[in-house]
């Protein structure tokens, strides 16, 4: 078989504040030849989160941090190229957590073929019909306990999450609002994705004052992936029994001082809300109900998203870098080679 020469992005260096390009390393190695039961996978996308960011510090977390000197890790979507092991012949697409690497040597262990559905592009499998989708499903039916009808606020709101808790919210009847910082990104919401209203948060002066302006019967669900300003804001607007979904606070990512905290937090006693973390790995679960769901409401043409690619395992890093700057409309993803 042929030699597979295979680049790689390996941690560097942990980031203080904004990660820059310091903190990795592009590297080379040879991935050997497989043996029996072992197959060869050539990465075709990859995914940069949010989440690994947090996997750059050493904070007590659901999952462990990078090594440094080791080649990171994330969401990717590749093709066998080679294989010695019969439940992965070659053209098998699989989805794996082996990201920030062209190809990678495996024997099956913690992976499974993806089962590609009918008019949903490979990569949709690292967004929409991926982790950040599962993410909005779980977030609003287990965490949040979304009823018909409601009043939703989802910060962030056009981004890979955002835009899917959204439009999930819109199907179940309920009344929607997101924020999202660029006219483009909230006129997208509104047009596409059938958001009742919209806040840019960037060109707003009192985000409190906009959220309780723009949601009138006050918040049932809060879904927050932002923190800061914006969870005071809900907290403003929170009705009785409320719930928060506490999926992430991207806003607070880099910090090199403890933010403070929301100083209105007294109104989860005063009107019994309810706030709750989640990670999506703990809800997997929920699986088979999302992919049937998301299947049917993207072939019934339900459900809208958005992607900004990056082209070349050597631009990843930017790639990342832009989560954090807005830079990205929708899905951020790694194109690393044709199908
Ligand atoms: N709990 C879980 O299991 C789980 C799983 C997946 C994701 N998450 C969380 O969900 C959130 C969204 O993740 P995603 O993958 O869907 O990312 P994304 O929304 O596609 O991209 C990140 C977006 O965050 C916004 N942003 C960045 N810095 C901000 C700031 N300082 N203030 C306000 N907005 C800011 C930017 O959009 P704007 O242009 O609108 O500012 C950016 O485009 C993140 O907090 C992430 O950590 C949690």
């Amino acid at each position: 078989m042929t030699e597979i020469k295979s680049k790689e992005i390996r941690f560097a260096s942990a980031p203080e504040g904004m990660p820059n390009d310091s903190n990795f390393e592009l590297a080379e190695v040879t991935i050997p030849e497989p043996k029996d039961g072992e197959f060869v996978v050539k990465n075709l996308w990859m995914s940069v989160d949010p989440y690994m960011r947090g996997r750059m510090t050493d904070r007590k977390s659901y999952i462990g941090g990078f090594v440094v000197g080791n080649a990171l890790e994330g969401g990717a979507i590749g093709k066998v190229v080679q294989s010695n092991n019969s439940n992965f012949p070659e053209g098998t697409y699989v989805s794996s957590m082996l990201g920030w690497r062209e190809y990678f040597l495996s024997n099956g262990d913690m992976m499974s073929p993806l089962e590609v559905h009918d008019g949903v592009p490979l990569q949709a499998y690292l967004g929409v019909m991926g982790m950040p989708g599962l993410t909005a499903y779980a977030g609003l039916f287990k965490i949040a306990d979304l009823k018909e009808g409601e009043n939703v606020f989802v910060s962030a709101a056009s981004g890979a999450v955002g835009a899917t808790v959204a439009q999930i919210a819109k199907l179940k009847g309920c009344y929607v609002v997101g924020s999202a910082g660029s006219d483009e990104k909230c006129k997208w919401l509104t047009d596409e994705c059938g958001v009742d209203a919209v806040i840019n948060y960037k060109s707003t002066d009192n985000l409190t004052a906009t959220v309780a302006e723009k949601l009138p019967n006050g918040i049932d669900v809060y879904f927050e992936n932002v923190g800061g300003d914006h969870l005071v804001a809900a907290l403003e607007s929170m009705n009785f029994f409320g719930r928060i979904a506490l999926c992430g606070m991207i806003s607070q990512y880099n910090a090199t001082v403890m933010p403070e905290g929301p100083g209105n937090l007294i109104n989860a006693v005063a009107r019994s809300l309810r706030l709750e973390g989640f990670v999506v790995s703990n809800h997997f679960d929920q699986l088979g109900p999302f992919l049937n769901d998301m299947s049917g409401w993207i072939k019934d043409g339900k459900m809208q998203w958005k992607e900004t690619i990056v082209e070349g395992l050597e631009n990843a890093p930017q790639a990342f870098f832009n989560l954090f700057s807005g830079d990205n409309f929708g899905k951020m993803l790694v194109k690393l080679a044709d199908d």
